[in-house]
């Protein structure tokens, strides 16, 4: 439904952001630009923050968690905040037993992989009381952001299931690719749970003042056109639809995905989202992107390993991008994945000010 009295979006506040105007297809005064990762390990304040927290803490610590997604909007003056937490902290409130390994990234308690763990699974769900540090750590961070939007975030159905197939980070992700074709209605029962899970994430999320989502689906960039529409998009578009009906813009991100972009824009549509952009990688140019989704806002795709070029190298690059994303309807200046940990802020603060002069 509608969003609730008071929203950001709806009184106003962040209504006429750049950001928003610009995941509508508009032109604002300035080119809006945020970094994915940009709370993080990057910023010496966030090392001081987190020292002594294990990170699934942090996210569920509503104060901290707080702290850390204004952070980087204070140092750097983006244009939206992300909600600092992470992809697998739904599974975490679920109840399934997952950590997050630093140099590693997500680690389960074991492979999900049988009909009997996925029966397990489908069992767990999250309730409103669970969600609540979630929505206490948005409401907090919107009262500071003021007219600048926040973003609210989940894993996509496919991303999650990678990490719980697999138990931990992989490369191609081969037991999850091999559980949709060797058991497909099990493989169909976890995708549509994971949904539900991301999209409960989503709307508490939104329902606390996110002004706009952005579904991470990073590893869908290992799957074939075929597999994507035949086994996954129905999931992400099931994710998505928890916040349909609020008018918030919907972001669609993923990365190696040029053979996917297409599919990625129709699952936006299918799950009823009213503005559409999609995230584009820094392997697909933008004028490209933009001649394969006629109509749709990008957003995009500086390549982080340029943040560690010299800073002629990376102005070159970065208004390369920006013309270039100038062939779609709309444009919002973002890396092609993460913020790197080694980048040397001063250098992310750069860029947000020559986005804001072009
Ligand atoms: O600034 C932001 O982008 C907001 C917060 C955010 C985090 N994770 C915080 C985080 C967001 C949006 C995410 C999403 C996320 N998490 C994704 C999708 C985006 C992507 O990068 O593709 C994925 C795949 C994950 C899973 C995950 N969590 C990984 C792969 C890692 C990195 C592991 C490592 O140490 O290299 C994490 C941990 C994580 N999530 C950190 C942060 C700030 C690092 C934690 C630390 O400080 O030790």
């Amino acid at each position: 439904g509608a969003l609730p009295a008071g929203h950001p979006l709806s009184d106003g506040r962040t209504s006429a952001a750049p950001l928003i105007r610009a995941l509508r297809g508009d032109r604002p005064e300035h080119l809006p630009v945020w970094f994915m990762r940009q709370a993080g390990r990057s910023l010496p304040e966030y090392r001081e923050a987190r020292q002594g927290t294990e990170m699934l803490e942090a996210c569920l610590r509503p104060e901290l968690a707080s702290e850390i997604t204004l952070q980087p909007v204070r140092r750097h003056g983006v244009d939206a905040g992300i909600f600092f937490s992470d992809i697998v902290v739904p599974l975490k409130l679920a109840g399934v037993g997952v950590e997050i390994a630093s140099g590693v990234g997500p680690v389960m308690d074991q492979p999900y992989r049988t009909v009997s763990d996925v029966d397990r699974l489908v069992e767990l769900s999250v309730d409103d009381d669970a969600l609540a540090p979630i929505r206490e750590a948005v409401a907090l961070t919107v009262a500071e952001l003021g007219t600048t939007p926040l973003i609210g975030f989940g894993g996509a159905p496919f991303t999650l299931a990678a990490y719980l197939v697999e138990g931990r980070p992989s490369r191609d992700h081969l037991a999850a690719r091999t559980m949709m074709h060797a058991a497909p209605e099990t493989w169909g029962r976890l995708l549509a749970w994971t949904a539900d899970l991301t999209g409960a994430f989503l709307r508490a999320q939104v329902t606390a003042g996110a002004s706009a989502v952005q579904l991470f689906d990073s590893w869908a960039g290992s799957l074939s056109l075929t597999d994507y529409r035949e086994r996954v998009a129905g999931a992400s578009a099931r994710a998505l639809s928890h916040v349909a009906g609020t008018g918030v813009p919907g972001i669609h991100f993923g990365t190696g995905t040029g053979h996917l972009l297409g599919a990625m824009r129709d699952v936006l549509v299918a799950a009823g989202i009213s503005d559409h952009t999609v995230g584009i990688d820094y392997r697909t140019p933008l004028d490209e992107a933009a001649r394969l989704l006629p109509g749709v806002p990008l957003q995009g795709n500086v390549d982080p390993a340029l943040l560690g070029a010299p800073w002629p190298v990376l102005e070159a690059h970065v208004r390369d991008v920006a013309a270039r994303g100038a062939e779609a309807p709309g444009h919002v200046l973002n890396l092609g994945h993460g913020v790197p940990p080694e980048t040397d802020p001063a250098v992310l603060t750069r860029v947000v000010e020559l986005a804001h002069s072009l």
